[in-house]
C-alpha cells in the first residue's frame, strides 16, 4: 500500500480518527513550550512600552525621542531574536514531528494500544495495514475480531495471564484481515498506564511471521520426508539381517526396545528417542558380512573370530555413514561397544566423547545380551545382567543409563521378551549352557 496517502489521509491532522492521535507536541519538545512564552514575554513588553508613550508626540524633546527611537530600536532587534528563536523551535518541532511518524507509524511491526477489556485504543500505521482496516475504523475494535476463532482461546488466556502477572507474554497465532485473508502472527504484550486516564492498558507489538511459519513447514516437510526416507532404508536393513541372521535380528529390536524405554525415563526429547530407535534396531547391521559359523559359534571363539566380530561396528558406520539422515546414525552403531573409561573398541572412545545415544545403547545390548537366550546357551538371567551394569557403573557404563535401566527394569517391570528366540537344546546339552559371550 502506499503509506504516503495514508500518511495524508489518516495521520496529517491528529485531531480526526480516534481523537487520541499523538502528535510531536505530545514527545514533549522543551521548544514549543518554550515559543509560548516568548510570545508572551513579547506581548508584555509591547503593552508595558505603550503605556510608557506620551500623549502627546510633539512635546518631546529630541533627547527623549531619541532616547525612544533607541528603546524602539532594542525592542525590534529583541523581537527579531525571538522571531528566529520561534522559528528554530518550530523546526525541531517538525523534525521531532517526522521521527515520531518514521518510528512509530513506519516501524515494521504493527503497534496496537488495548484497553482491560482488549478494545483497540491506538494503532500504527502498519498495524492497519496489518488488519486491513482503517485508523479510524480500528478505534474500540476488539482485537480478538481479528483472530482466527480457532486461536481465541488461546490470545484470551494470554492476555488474562498478562493483567494477573503483569508480566509480558509472547504467543504465536492465526489471525485475519478484516478481509478474511489469514496470517500468522506473533504477539508480544506488556502493561502500561493510560498518559490521561491512569487505567492498566496493554500495549501490543503485532509482527506478521508468515513467511517464518512457510519456511518451518516446508523445512518439517523435508524433515518428514528424510525421516521417512532413512525409516525405508533401516526397514530394508533389518530385512535384510532377519534373512541372513534371525538371532540378531531378534537381539538388535529387544535391545531397540529397552533403549527407548531408558531414553524415555531419562527425558530425553522425543526426536532424540527416535534416533535411539533407528540406530537401535540396525545396531550390529556389521555383523551381515560375518560368516555364520563364527556368529552362532557355541565354543570359545579363537583370537581372529574376536577380531572379527568386533569388526562389526567399524563395518556397520561404514554401511551406514553415506544415509542422509536427521540423526547422527553411522556414529551410533560405531559406538556402541565403547565403554565410557576407555576400554571399549573399535576407537577406545572414553566419558563425553561417546554419544549420549551410544551410551544408552551400549548398557541396553549388554543387558539384553546377558539376559536373552543365545543360539548356544539359554539366558543367564536378568539378575546377572543387571548385576553387570551395576557392578561396572561409572567405569564401563554410564550412570545416567545405568539408573533408569535398574528402575524400569527392578521398579518399572519392564520386560525384556528374552523367549523370543527358541533355544537349540542340542547346543545346551552339549554342556555350554553357562558360556558368557556378549557380542
Ligand atoms: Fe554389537
Amino acid at each position: 500500500m502506499n503509506t504516503k496517502d495514508n500518511r495524508q489521509d489518516d495521520f496529517a491532522d491528529p485531531s480526526t480518527g480516534s481523537g487520541r492521535v499523538h502528535t510531536a507536541d505530545s514527545t514533549g519538545s522543551p521548544q514549543a513550550g518554550g515559543g509560548h512564552a516568548l510570545r508572551r514575554r513579547a506581548e508584555d513588553t509591547a503593552r508595558e512600552k505603550a503605556a510608557q508613550m506620551p500623549e502627546n508626540m510633539e512635546s518631546l524633546s529630541p533627547e527623549a525621542a531619541w532616547q525612544l527611537l533607541h528603546e524602539l530600536r532594542v525592542y525590534q532587534i529583541e523581537l527579531e531574536i525571538q522571531n528566529e528563536e520561534l522559528r528554530r523551535a518550530q523546526a525541531e518541532l517538525e523534525v521531532s514531528r517526522a521521527r515520531y511518524f518514521d518510528l512509530y507509524h513506519l516501524a515494521p511491526v504493527g503497534y496496537v494500544t488495548l484497553s482491560e477489556k482488549g478494545l483497540i485504543l491506538e494503532a500504527n500505521l502498519m498495524a492497519t495495514v496489518l488488519l486491513g482496516m482503517a485508523r479510524s475504523a480500528l478505534f474500540k475494535q476488539p482485537l480478538f475480531r481479528f483472530i482466527l476463532p480457532e486461536d481465541q482461546d488461546l490470545y484470551h488466556r494470554h492476555r488474562k495471564l498478562l493483567f494477573e502477572t503483569r508480566a509480558p507474554q509472547v504467543s504465536e497465532m492465526r489471525m485475519l484481515r478484516a478481509d478474511a485473508a489469514p496470517f500468522w502472527a506473533r504477539l508480544e504484550a506488556t502493561t502500561a498506564q493510560d498518559g490521561e486516564s491512569g487505567a492498566p492498558v496493554c500495549r501490543t507489538v503485532v509482527s506478521d511471521i508468515t513467511e517464518r511459519k512457510r519456511a518451518e513447514e516446508k523445512l518439517q516437510e523435508s524433515l518428514e520426508q528424510l525421516r521417512r526416507a532413512v525409516e525405508t532404508t533401516i526397514q530394508v536393513l533389518v530385512l535384510a539381517v532377519e534373512t541372513k541372521d534371525p538371532y540378531t535380528a531378534g537381539h538388535q529390536k529387544r535391545t531397540t526396545n529397552l533403549a527407548r524405554a531408558m531414553a524415555t525415563e531419562m527425558g530425553l526429547p522425543p526426536e532424540m528417542v527416535e534416533g535411539i530407535r533407528m540406530a537401535g534396531v540396525i545396531h550390529d547391521i556389521g555383523k551381515i558380512g560375518l560368516p555364520t559359523e563364527i556368529l552362532s559359534k557355541p565354543t570359545k571363539l579363537s583370537a581372529i573370530e574376536y577380531s572379527l566380530i568386533k569388526e562389526h561396528a567399524r563395518q556397520g558406520y561404514e554401511i551406514l555413514k553415506d544415509v542422509e539422515s536427521p540423526w547422527p546414525l553411522a556414529e551410533m552403531v560405531y559406538q556402541h561397544h565403547e565403554r565410557i573409561n576407555g576400554s571399549g573398541y573399535p576407537r577406545g572412545l572414553k566419558g563425553e566423547e561417546i554419544l549420549v545415544e551410544a551410551r544408552i545403547l551400549a548398557v541396553a545390548d549388554i543387558v539384553e545380551a546377558i539376559a536373552s537366550h543365545r543360539p548356544y546357551r539359554p539366558s543367564l538371567g536378568m539378575d546377572a545382567a543387571l548385576e553387570e551394569i551395576e557392578k561396572n557403573r561409572g567405569i564401563l557404563y554410564d550412570p545416567a543409563a545405568v539408573e533408569p535401566c535398574l528402575r524400569l527394569i527392578r521398579e518399572k517391570r519392564f520386560q525384556l521378551d528374552v523367549d523370543a528366540y527358541p533355544i537349540d537344546k542340542k547346543l545346551l546339552s552339549d554342556g555350554n549352557a553357562a558360556f558368557f559371550k556378549t557380542h
